[in-house]
């Protein structure tokens, strides 16, 4: 007898969205579903997957451990927000109101307002009042069912800033239950100081922020902003390269409104992910599909920003490429928390199945911040990471929509979210 301290019995269906990870083309249509599922699991660890009956047989519950009814509801894993900027500070409410206007994004940056505005009061606020942002941002997610997420710097844009938003990343990742993968993003934009003088602001990044963020473990991956007047691909590859050097996993923020070649860049030098993608050409799409790069696509800034254009998600799943969903939360081109509205956005704007869309925001995202062997999906080994939603079946995850269907967050074993309602120091699982 397995002893467990969490058992969840009789899902009707378990999505387990288990491996081979990466999925690639129809792989990435397999969600590994059983019917009539319970799960069950000790420390954090799941250590069973089967029937009530198998269940009964195999694994004994502790005397304190906790057992839910799974009866009339899916399970599935934890999303996985492989691309957030979460520590920011202010809001951009007003340039939402000049959009709606009918100014673009672009114009609004170069007026000077844009990522600019927000760098300005992140640099104001202290890291307390940005590390209680965060974990009220935090809650807003782990309601909405991410447990995992990337959390990038790059409202800072000086050392001292990008230090502070990295640090407060890091405490928000120890006081919260959503684990946080950290990334270096000082290369957004080009600060205002320096906006004649880009060279000499890539130097103060390889010559002091990457050797601080080295030597103070602050980051586990390196991002860039790779777009027309903001950091080109010659850019890009110089700081990538000395990112490489100081140890940093390699993202890019590629394709958004201008192709440059930065999907290229991402495939040659072996990047975990590149980002946004939405003008991205065959070249780059081909570099893409051959290569271990995630391609994470953000279907809310397409949304958000009214564009005409979507990320070719169907060309890019049809050739092969390793597919990821994130939110892109941030205040200025995204601005949402939830990994559920994405997944219908996948649905209804890239035209992907509900299928591939629960892959790409549990396994292939897992695979997207190099943490598919720890979750993304449902395996004996893996974390008890999982969402139980009030629905009969998977299809209503894209067919129901703008609800939350989540009646219960399971995080590393332990129940943080019941009945819809966060719940705080919760006794095991
Ligand atoms: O991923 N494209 C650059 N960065 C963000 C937007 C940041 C902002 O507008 O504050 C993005 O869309
Ligand atoms: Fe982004």
């Amino acid at each position: 007898m397995k002893s467990a301290d969490l058992v969840v019995t009789n899902c009707n269906q378990l999505i387990t969205c288990k491996g081979p990870i990466p999925k690639r083309k129809e792989a990435l249509q397999d969600i590994g579903c059983i019917t009539d599922a319970t799960i069950a699991s000790l420390d954090g660890t799941i250590i069973f997957i089967g029937t009530e009956k198998e269940c009964h047989n195999e694994v004994s519950l502790n005397k304190n451990g906790v057992q839910i009814d799974g009866k009339g509801k899916i399970g599935l894993p934890g999303f996985v927000d492989s691309h957030t900027h979460l520590p920011f500070a202010g809001s951009r409410e007003d340039e939402f109101l000049l959009r709606l206007k009918g100014f673009t994004y672009l114009q609004l940056a170069a007026k000077g307002l844009g990522i600019q505005t927000t760098v300005k009061a992140t640099r104001q606020a202290s890291s307390q009042e940005l590390l209680s942002l965060c974990l009220s941002r935090l809650d807003s997610m782990l309601l909405h069912g991410t447990t995992t997420a990337e959390a990038k710097s790059g409202y800072g844009l000086n050392t001292k800033d990008e230090l502070k938003q990295l640090k407060v990343i890091k405490e928000a990742n120890r006081m919260h239950p959503i684990d946080l993968a950290s990334t270096f993003l000082g290369a957004h934009e080009i600060p205002m100081e320096y906006k004649s003088n880009k060279s000499e602001y890539i130097e103060l990044i390889i010559r002091e922020m990457l050797p601080k963020i080295k030597r103070q473990n602050l980051a586990e991956f390196f991002d860039i902003f790779c777009e027309k007047g903001v950091y080109s691909v010659d850019d890009t590859r110089k700081l990538v390269e000395a990112a490489q050097k100081s140890g940093l996993k390699i993202k890019i923020h590629t394709d958004e409104f201008s192709a440059l070649g930065g999907a290229e860049l991402a495939a040659e030098v072996n990047a975990t992910s590149a980002e946004h993608l939405i003008a991205i050409t065959q070249d780059g799409m081909a570099a893409l599909s051959e290569s271990s790069t995630a391609a994470i696509l953000l279907p809310g800034v397409s949304f958000f920003l009214m564009l005409d254009k979507t990320a070719p998600a169907r060309r890019l799943i049809d050739l092969g490429t390793i597919v990821a969903l994130a939110t892109d939360f941030n205040p200025g081109s995204s601005m949402t928390e939830s990994m559920f509205f994405i997944l219908q956005l996948a649905v209804f704007t890239l035209k992907m199945g509900v299928e591939e869309a629960i892959n790409a925001t549990t396994a292939n995202a897992a695979y997207a911040i190099s943490r598919q062997n720890i979750v993304g999906s449902l395996e004996l080994g893996k974390k008890m990471d999982l969402l139980l939603c009030d629905v009969p079946n998977y299809a209503y995850l894209g067919y129901h929509i703008g609800i939350n269907p989540i009646t219960h967050v399971i995080k590393n074993g332990k129940i943080v979210v019941k009945n819809g309602q966060r719940i705080i120091n919760s006794a095991p699982g």
